[in-house]
C-alpha cells in the first residue's frame, strides 16, 4: 500500500476527528475529554499507549518488525480562552473555549498518522513514538513529558504547528533558530495609598507603574545590538481601587523573546534593575519575578533536510519552502534541547475558506483540506528517518 492509498484511505477520518477535537476544545492541564478520546482511538487500533507527563499527556509506541532508529511524532492538545466566532458548524461548544491555535488539528493529524503507521506496521524498521502532549500554551507539557522519560531511547523528533501565514499546499521550514525563547515576568511596584487630593502624602504606584512600563521600552532600544533580536511587552497593569484613592500597589505582567541565549539569560538583571531604579526615584519599591518557560526552538539541519525530502514527496518541490523566523514560542525547544529535531509550519492560509484570520484569533480555522498531508508528512518523515520504503 503506498502513501497516497493510504491517504485517499483515512481522509475521512482525519476530518472527523479534527471536527471532534474542535468543538470539545479544553484549557491547558485540563484536557481531560481531549486524553481519552486519544487513549480510546489508540485502543481501536490496538497502539499501546502510557500517561506521560501530566494526567492529560499520553506516550504511544508503534514499534515495527525489525529493530532500527526511534524516531518521535509530537502533536499538541490543548485550547485557549478565546471565544469561538467562526460560526462553523462544529464550533466549540464549550464557551469561551477555543482551538483557536489549531491544535485540534495537531491531534487528528497524528492520529491519523497513527492509523497509517499501524497498518504498515510489518514494514517498519524501528520505532514510532507519538506524543500527544498537554499544556503547550503555558510551555510546560514538553518539559513535563521529558522529565517523565518521554525521550528514552529516542533519537530525533518531529512536529508541525498549522500556521496562518503560510498557504495551503505549502510547508515552511527553517534551519537554526526558528522560533524565539518565551518567557514570562511580573513586576510588583510598592507604593503608599492615599487620597486623591494630597498625592503629596502618598507614593503613587500608578505614576511609577507608568514610568517603568515607558523605561521598558529603552531595553530594545539601548540595551541590546541593533542586530539583535528582543522583545519586552508588558499585557497587564493592575493598579489602583477607585477614582479618589491614590494606588499604592501595582502589578505588571509581561513576556520577553528573544533568538540569543545570552538575552535571554541577562532579561532578569535588566528588567530588575530598570523596575528597582524606576521605583527609587519616586521614593517606591518595585521587585522582579522572572520565569523560564521556553527555550528557543532551534532546528536541527540534518532533521530539517529529513522533514524537507518527505515535505517534498507529498507537497512537490514547490510546497517545501523557507520560513521566516518568528518570535512566537513553542515547547517542543525542550525536546530539542536534549535530541536533534525539526519543527516545521504547515500552511493553512486559504481565503476561500476564510482561513485567513492570525493563530489566537476567534475566527481563526484553516484549510482542512491540507491536513491530510500534514498526516501523510508525520508518516513519510517518520519512514525517511528509519530508512523505510514502502512497497
Ligand atoms: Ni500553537
Amino acid at each position: 500500500m503506498t502513501l497516497q492509498d493510504l491517504m485517499a484511505k483515512y481522509g475521512d477520518y482525519q476530518i472527523e476527528m479534527r471536527r471532534y477535537f474542535h468543538q470539545h476544545p479544553e484549557e491547558s492541564t485540563k484536557e481531560v475529554k481531549t486524553a481519552e478520546r486519544i487513549r480510546a482511538e489508540l485502543d481501536q487500533m490496538g497502539i499501546p499507549w502510557r500517561v506521560c507527563g501530566m494526567p492529560t499527556g499520553t506516550l504511544a509506541r508503534i514499534e515495527g518488525k525489525e529493530p532500527g532508529r526511534t524516531i518521535m511524532l509530537r502533536g499538541d492538545i490543548d485550547a485557549l480562552s478565546v471565544t469561538e466566532e467562526t460560526g462553523l458548524p462544529f464550533a466549540s461548544c464549550n464557551p469561551g473555549v477555543m482551538h483557536a491555535c489549531g491544535h485540534d488539528c495537531h491531534i487528528s493529524m497524528l492520529l491519523t498518522a497513527a492509523k497509517m503507521l499501524s497498518e504498515i506496521k510489518d514494514q517498519l524498521k524501528g520505532t514510532v513514538v507519538l506524543c500527544f502532549q498537554p499544556a503547550e500554551e503555558i510551555g510546560r507539557g514538553a518539559d513535563a513529558m521529558v522529565k517523565d522519560g518521554a525521550l528514552e531511547g529516542v533519537d530525533a523528533c518531529f512536529g508541525m504547528h498549522v500556521w496562518a501565514d503560510v498557504k495551503a499546499g505549502q510547508v515552511g521550514m527553517h534551519k537554526g533558530a526558528t522560533m524565539a525563547s518565551a518567557d514570562q515576568f511580573t513586576i510588583r511596584v510598592h507604593g503608599f495609598s492615599g487620597h486623591g487630593s494630597a498625592p503629596h502624602q502618598t507614593v503613587d504606584a500608578a505614576v511609577m507603574a507608568s514610568s517603568i512600563v515607558m523605561n521598558l521600552q529603552t531595553m530594545v532600544s539601548r540595551e541590546y545590538a541593533p542586530i539583535d533580536t528582543a522583545v519586552v511587552t508588558v499585557g497587564k497593569i493592575v493598579a489602583g481601587t477607585r477614582f479618589n484613592v491614590i494606588a499604592g500597589e501595582a502589578v505588571l505582567e509581561g513576556t520577553t523573546r528573544t533568538f540569543s541565549p545570552k538575552i535571554r539569560n541577562g532579561y532578569h538583571e535588566v528588567l530588575g534593575r530598570i523596575a528597582s531604579n524606576t521605583a527609587a526615584a519616586f521614593r517606591g519599591t518595585a521587585e522582579v519575578e522572572y520565569n523560564y518557560l521556553v527555550p528557543i526552538t532551534i532546528n536541527d539541519s540534518k532533521m530539517i533536510d529529513v522533514a524537507a525530502g518527505a515535505g517534498r514527496k507529498i507537497f512537490g518541490d514547490d510546497g517545501v519552502v523557507d520560513c521566516e523566523p518568528t518570535m512566537g514560542g513553542e515547547d517542543f525547544a525542550y525536546y530539542q534541547e536534549k535530541i536533534p529535531g525539526a519543527m516545521v509550519l504547515l500552511g493553512i492560509n486559504n481565503p476561500e475558506c476564510k482561513a485567513t484570520y492570525p493563530q489566537h484569533h476567534g475566527r481563526y480555522t484553516v484549510d482542512e483540506s491540507v491536513l491530510i498531508k500534514g498526516a501523510a508528512l508525520h508518516v513519510q518523515t517518520a519512514l525517511d528517518f528509519l530508512g523505510v520504503e514502502l512497497h
